[in-house]
């Protein structure tokens, strides 16, 4: 198995400054084969800029958990734009269930937010999946083509390939019940490069990057990333921990 997984810390709104820049410098201090793995941490807006100055010169990246959908600047107050974070992120969250559910957020205002962050050269990790346990799988099937057809609406073949989705069924997230392996892998397969393939062709649907999310811990990211569709993890609880995210980080592969 050739390819770099790629680990996303959704670290939510937890962790003040101080704690994320400690947790980061002792994942640097104690290693991991970033030959092997791509991270990404994805701290509050408050701390971006603390734990972009901790990781220079090492390869993890830092990723946004949101950003607003007017792509510069202007009277919005509260919001922060991809231009703001351009500079300090090279990915960011967008469509994450909590924002879809607790912020009411919409497929319409999610693809505006993918064309803003395609606009400042960050990459997004596009956020789709089913909200209730036991859906079939043709009904994750038609859920998920719908929410990427609209997260994609307008965006180039060359644009798309530079985006990440991450299959995050809702029911799975915070639980401690996370999805199968080879059902993530079918969902990775059929739902989400078989959505690709609809809406571009199969050379964009082989190279955007695939990912799961919900309820992964060090003890079952393994499993997750050796299957052959799935390439890496999103992780929300489990990446708080500095032992916890170490573990993470070297069991995926
Ligand atoms: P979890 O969260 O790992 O705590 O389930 C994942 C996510 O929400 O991205």
């Amino acid at each position: 198995m050739n390819k770099k997984n790629l680990i996303v810390a959704n670290w939510k709104m937890n962790l003040k400054t101080n704690d994320g820049v400690k947790l980061v410098q002792h994942v640097l201090d104690n290693g991991y084969d970033s030959d092997v793995i791509e991270v990404v941490i994805c701290p509050s807006f408050l701390s971006l800029e603390a734990i972009n100055r901790t990781v220079t010169k090492s390869p993890i990246s830092v990723g946004a958990q949101n950003i607003f959908w007017i792509a510069g600047e202007g009277p919005y107050t509260g919001e922060v734009s991809s231009y703001l974070i351009s500079g300090v992120c090279d990915y960011v969250i967008i469509g994450h269930s909590e924002r879809r559910t607790i912020l009411n957020e919409d497929d319409v205002l999610i693809n505006k937010k993918v064309v803003s962050a395609i606009e400042n050269d960050i990459v997004p990790i596009i956020c789709v999946g089913e909200t209730e346990t036991n859906t079939s799988e043709s009904d994750v099937k038609s859920m998920i083509f719908e929410q990427i057809a609209y997260a994609y609406d307008g965006i180039s073949d060359e644009d798309a390939i530079n985006t990440v989705i991450a299959y995050e069924p809702s029911w799975a997230i915070g639980t401690g019940n996370n999805n199968d392996s080879e059902v993530i892998n079918r969902v990775c397969l059929e739902c989400i490069r078989g959505g690709l393939n609809e809406l571009y062709d199969s050379r964009v649907s082989n190279l955007v990057r695939t990912i799961y999310g919900g309820s992964v811990t060090g003890s079952i990211v393994s499993e997750i990333v050796q299957q052959e569709f799935v390439d890496g993890v999103l992780v929300g609880g489990a990446s708080l921990s500095p032992d916890g995210f170490l573990e993470i980080l070297r069991n995926s592969y």
